[in-house]
């Protein structure tokens, strides 16, 4: 698969002192990038969505968390290894739910740790390097699980997508865009409807803008479409990406997407879910573990318009995730394989072969 060109969604800049980012808040009207240099503001990219999406955010974190230490003056390990923990403290409160963020500040932790014995300039450049590790394993998570996806599906059928778990939403490619990628450079023609995603508009902002950007059919419907688009005959496989699966197989994605896995079941499509390693929670034993980010009020009553949207004062419920029940999950789709239920066993079996890969 060739690497798109278009956008980079998050770097370490050449000099190897900031976190450059596009800010995906302005993507489709604008294309502006930000250099992040200080940890408040590698938080607030994160927090207000300015970068986004599970692995997107892990890698956004490792980089995050390099740079927090990098200027250090620390003579001893100790004091390095106390300032790293209020680093990685401060990255981990930037959002609740993504599992990758977690995931990469662990991962970090665990390269400080292992080279203890080093000295601290060592210990610094052994934190950049896991940094891009992390985000190399990411590109080649996302190809072999389109490789995988497209296995399951036919030339020409239509698919459904929520929210964005493309090439913006990580290192490259995307997850549940990395199959229709592929497939566009295979001559699959596939064609897309993307749910529009409310209250934050990824689908409509940032999976039809980078479609779009690559020649791909695709559709945009407003959310509430979704039963009509299916009940019309139109899709025929639904891929959605994840920001954590615990480990029954329950998942937890954009709100809105376990509707979605309903209506799939309801009209007879099968619901995929693509899963990097990273995003899955073998610690968290089902979706009732999983905290879910509620985020604040004006997302849902002013956030697009000059005017409000409702009613100054009204009561606003608007949690950015929700779990889909594993019974609704056709399948999981991995860099190590697919599951498919009882997911239990399945998943269990898939980091095995991780540990022997
Ligand atoms: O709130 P967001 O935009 O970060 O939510 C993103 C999603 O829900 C994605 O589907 C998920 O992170 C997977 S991205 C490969």
């Amino acid at each position: 698969m060739e690497q798109r060109k278009q956008i980079v969604p998050v770097a370490l800049d050449d000099a190897d002192s900031a976190l450059v980012i596009v800010d995906q808040t302005l993507i489709p009207n604008e294309t502006r990038y930000l250099r992040l240099k200080t940890q408040p503001e590698i938080w607030e990219a994160i927090h207000s969505l300015r970068v986004r999406g599970a692995p997107a955010i892990g890698i956004a974190a490792a980089y995050g968390a390099y740079l927090g230490v990098k200027a250090s003056d620390a003579a001893d390990f100790e004091s390095f290894y106390a300032e790293f923990r209020r680093v990685k403290e401060y990255l981990a409160s930037s959002r609740p739910t993504a599992v990758n963020l977690f995931w990469a500040l662990d991962r970090m932790e665990a390269c400080v740790l292992r080279n203890r014995e080093r000295p601290i300039a060592a210990i610094k450049e052994a934190l950049r390097a896991e940094a891009d590790a992390i985000k190399e394993e990411d590109v080649r998570a996302n190809r072999a699980i389109g490789e995988y996806a497209l296995s399951l599906v036919q030339p020409g059928i239509g698919i459904l997508t929520h929210c964005n778990a493309g090439a913006l939403a990580t290192a490259a490619y995307g997850t549940a865009l990395a199959p229709i990628y592929l497939g566009q450079e295979r001559g699959y023609n596939f064609k897309v409807f993307a749910d529009e995603t409310r209250p934050l508009l990824q689908g409509a902002r940032l999976t039809a803008y980078e479609l779009m950007q690559a020649g791909v059919d695709v559709t945009l419907i407003c959310d509430n479409m979704a039963s009509a688009v299916m009940k019309n005959g139109w899709v025929q496989a639904v891929f959605v990406g994840c920001d954590r699966v615990a480990a029954n197989g329950d998942t937890a994605n954009k709100i809105g997407t376990s509707g979605v896995a309903i209506l799939a079941k309801n009209y007879g499509i099968p619901f995929y879910v693509c899963a990097p390693t990273s995003t899955i929670d073998m610690n968290c034993a089902t979706g009732r573990d999983i905290q879910i980010e509620e985020r604040k009020p004006e997302e849902v009553t002013e956030q697009w318009y000059a005017k409000r949207m409702a009613p100054e004062g009204v009561k606003v419920f608007n949690p950015a995730f929700d779990v889909t029940d594993a019974e609704f999950i056709t399948a999981i789709i991995t860099e190590y394989g697919i599951a498919r239920p009882p997911y239990t066993e399945s998943l269990k079996e898939l980091f095995r072969r991780k540990e022997t890969a």
